[in-house]
């Protein structure tokens, strides 16, 4: 019944399932009401009716295979005692976690519930608001990316300080990541439990990582968290996005315990079709700039990500997030492109 989870199921499908990922986002005039309704972003993210609802406008307004929640990645660090902001215009701001002090000042993983009880209300809202034919993707950043933000305080290019903090302090390091990854599997059983179909993880600063620390500290924690929560919940489906990792990607592609593998748009997609797709369904990889642009432009692209893909079993998406200059009608055209392929 679902185009989405037919396709991750790998039954034969008609056509690719589309989805973008940050669908819910500045790009559209309704969010930007409701986002000036309730407050700041947070206050959004907290307020779950209004959650609710910015989830449902690109669904009802474009016609979507699936929702995505409408949260964030860092409210697991504000519900571990650490200050978040997000300062308009800068993106996030956290108060930095640098010692083994701090480290055992983060509230036990038991009490996070409590600050992301509206999370799961917006989860068990959602279920029972969205057509049957669209599943809800529930999601959370990677230990990884997650220690990024509390190492640095706010996204650095090259992920540098908690580089060098890893390589100083190896055995901090691996408390942090450990907490991480315990406090993600919570959240994410939680969610599951209040209705998620599906699960995604972000890993969107994994390609800061040199290879063999690929290995360490994005595959084996991500493995670990999935692994754990298929005991419980072996049919429900995980995407994985460890993105910028290059041919590290490899290593992910045969990693049994994911379902599907999201791919950045810096791959090269005739290696990804000869290389990943033959083990492992993927989404992805449409630049995000080019639905900024004219639409013979996207058009012409759009056929390239056809004609690389269309092989093997593929979710539509993006490279990575969509960005608030996306132009509303090259969404739709994009959506009526993918629903009127004919993969048969
Ligand atoms: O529609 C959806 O995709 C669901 C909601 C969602 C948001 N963030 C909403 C959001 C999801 C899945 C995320 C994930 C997220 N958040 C990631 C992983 C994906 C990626 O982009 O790599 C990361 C790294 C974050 C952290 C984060 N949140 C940053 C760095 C920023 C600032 C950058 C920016 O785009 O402004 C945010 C803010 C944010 N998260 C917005 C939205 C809609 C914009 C906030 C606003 O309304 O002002």
């Amino acid at each position: 019944m679902s185009v989405f989870l037919d396709c991750i199921n790998k039954k034969p499908v008609k056509r690719p399932p589309i989805w973008l990922m940050r669908q819910a986002g500045r790009y559209l005039s309704e969010y930007r009401e409701t986002r000036k309704q309730a407050g700041s972003f947070l206050d959004l993210c907290y307020n779950s009716e209004l959650a609710t609802e910015v989830t449902l406008q690109p669904i009802e307004k474009f016609g979507f295979d699936a929702a995505i929640l409408f949260a964030d990645i860092l409210l697991i660090l504000d519900a571990l005692g650490v200050k978040v902001e997000f300062i308009e215009g800068m993106g996030p701001k956290i108060e930095p976690v640098k010692d083994i002090k701090s480290i055992n000042n983060l509230f036990d993983i038991k009490d996070i519930h409590q600050k992301l009880n509206p999370v799961y209300k917006t989860v068990s809202l959602l279920k029972s608001s969205l057509p049957k034919n669209v599943p809800l993707i529930g999601f959370a950043g990677a230990p990884w990316t997650l220690a990024t933000y509390l190492i640095n305080g706010k996204g650095e290019a090259g992920s540098l300080t908690t580089k060098k903090f890893l390589l100083s302090n190896p055995s901090e390091f691996e408390k942090i990541i450990e907490i991480l990854t315990e406090a993600t599997i919570e959240y994410l059983l939680m969610q599951i439990k209040y209705g998620a179909d599906v699960i995604k993880i972000f890993d969107s600063w994994a390609g800061s990582l040199n290879a063999d620390m690929v290995l360490n500290y994005s595959l084996k924690p991500l493995k670990r968290i999935v692994e754990t929560i298929k005991v419980k919940h072996p049919n429900i489906p995980f995407i994985v996005f460890p993105r910028g990792v290059n041919t590290t990607y490899s290593y992910f592609s045969e990693t049994e315990v994911f379902d599907v593998l999201a791919i950045d748009q810096f791959l090269d997609r005739d290696w990804v079709a000869r290389e990943i797709q033959p083990k492992k369904t993927i989404q992805g990889n449409l630049d995000p700039i080019f639905l900024t642009l004219e639409k013979d432009v996207l058009l012409k692209e759009l056929n390239k990500v056809m004609d690389s893909f269309k092989k093997y079993p593929f979710i539509f998406n993006l490279g990575h997030g969509i960005t608030p200059d996306a132009k509303v009608d090259n969404v739709k055209l994009l959506v009526e492109f993918i629903k009127q392929t004919d993969l048969e």
